[in-house]
């Protein structure tokens, strides 16, 4: 009874998104204006509000790295080696050091793959330690500010503190040298050790080309409810909806993955285990309702996408009540939603394509950057005057990479 109630709830839902999409070609144009809880700030252009000067290092902190494995230019971190090749081109650059707002170190500290491909950082804070050393001798403008006016992108699973076990990032903390620096990172959980104030979350990288040549005719209508394919630490809670015929969960990865988001209306995002999943830039591209179950999490750039409007929050203690929850949702929210979704400067935000594109993942850390200016004149040392401690840390730390 129950269930056939849903079935029909999902016919007329369907019919009614496959109108809208209708609808929408008819018209030629799927936008909507954005406002983000800090304006229109999708709409900014970071153009001429910053100078980014890029400190020029030897290539083993960055080319020669990625020499030895390419593969680090196709897993979720490889946001680090994309920024640098982008700020190399990017009009925001100067030469000039002395006009610069910030300062930007070009090291690959991710590109240190296992076999099987998965990123390790045991080196990372030694080699990150020795581009400061190197970058704080050669020129004069970490010595001023001790790091306060430098951003680094720091994309690993907890961020500057390089580790993967979050109980050992724990412990470890975000590397001391690091401290006053901005860090520009995919983890993104409030008041935990590794998320600095003041830091700027990005969305993982995921290979844009890869996303597009999946694309399907959106009139295609979105007949799966929920849909989720994956493990993750909540997965015995969803098992529950196995047997729900608005559920499409399953363990396995199936090829037609991609294809797959795009005939569902919401798509499971729990980022608790992983926080750094792809999922929530996949849900975001295909347009399929992220369900965001990951409490206390900072979502990607959440100073300029107006998430809770996008999606649906859940809280973990909640994930029992999921099919009540998202069946109680009316559908004209579900369809604003959606609308807000085929926005394509929402879903340009999640990427890093190559060649960028204005109002990318790029253009909006560069728009975090400049929302950050002018530094407060607190930023600026006395002369002589030191705060960091650079023999602090564990002492493996310490040696020389
Ligand atoms: C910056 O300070 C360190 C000591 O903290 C010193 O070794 C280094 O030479 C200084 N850099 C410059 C460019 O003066
Ligand atoms: C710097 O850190 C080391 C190691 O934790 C500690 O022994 C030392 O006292 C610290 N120095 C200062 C000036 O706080």
């Amino acid at each position: 009874m129950r269930n056939s109630s849903w079935g029909f709830l999902l016919m007329f839902l369907s019919a009614f998104l496959l109108d809208l999409d209708a609808f929408e070609l008819r018209k030629g144009q799927k936008t909507e204006r954005i406002s983000g809880s800090a304006g229109d700030v999708l709409e900014d252009d970071p153009v001429g509000r910053l100078k980014v000067f890029v400190y020029e290092l030897p290539s083993k902190y960055n080319k020669k790295i990625l020499q030895k494995d390419p593969r680090c230019l196709n897993h979720m971190f490889a946001a680090e080696i994309y920024m640098h090749r982008f700020l190399l081109s990017s009009p925001v650059r100067t030469l000039n050091p002395e006009e610069a707002d910030w300062f930007y170190t070009p090291v690959y500290t991710t590109c240190d793959l296992t076999p099987n491909g998965l990123p390790l950082p045991f080196k990372s804070p030694r080699m990150m330690r020795s581009a400061i050393q190197l970058i704080s001798s050669n020129w004069p403008y970490w010595n001023r500010t001790e790091g306060a006016d430098h951003f680094f992108i720091v994309p690993h699973d907890f961020g500057a503190c390089f580790h993967y076990q979050e109980e050992k990032a724990i412990e470890r903390g975000i590397l001391p040298l690091l401290q006053r620096a901005t860090l520009v990172q995919t983890f993104g959980q409030r008041n935990h050790v590794c998320l600095k104030d003041g830091s700027i979350t990005v969305p993982p990288y995921a290979p844009p080309q890869k996303m597009q040549s999946h694309l399907i005719p959106p009139s295609i209508p979105r007949s799966i409810f929920v849909y989720f394919r994956g493990l993750g630490a909540r997965a015995a809670v969803w098992e529950n909806f196995k047997d729900n015929p608005l559920f499409d969960i399953s363990t396995e990865h199936p090829t037609t993955y991609y294809e797959d988001m795009q005939r569902a209306v919401f798509c499971l995002c729990p980022l608790g285990w992983a926080p750094w999943s792809p999922r929530l830039v996949e849900a975001v591209i295909f347009g399929c309702i992220p369900v965001i179950i990951a409490d206390d999490i900072v979502l990607p750039f959440a100073d300029a996408i107006p998430w809770e409007d996008i999606g649906v929050y859940v809280d973990e203690k909640d994930v029992p009540n999921l099919d009540t929850i998202l069946t109680s949702i009316p559908t004209e929210v579900i369809l604003r939603k959606q609308r807000l979704l085929a926005n394509p400067s929402m879903k340009q935000a999640m990427l890093f394509p190559h060649p960028a594109q204005p109002g990318d993942a790029f253009h909006q850390i560069l728009n975090g950057l400049a929302r950050k200016l002018p530094h407060d004149k607190s930023v600026y040392l006395r002369k002589g005057e030191k705060v960091l401690n650079w023999t602090a840390g564990p002492l493996a730390d310490l040696k020389p990479w």
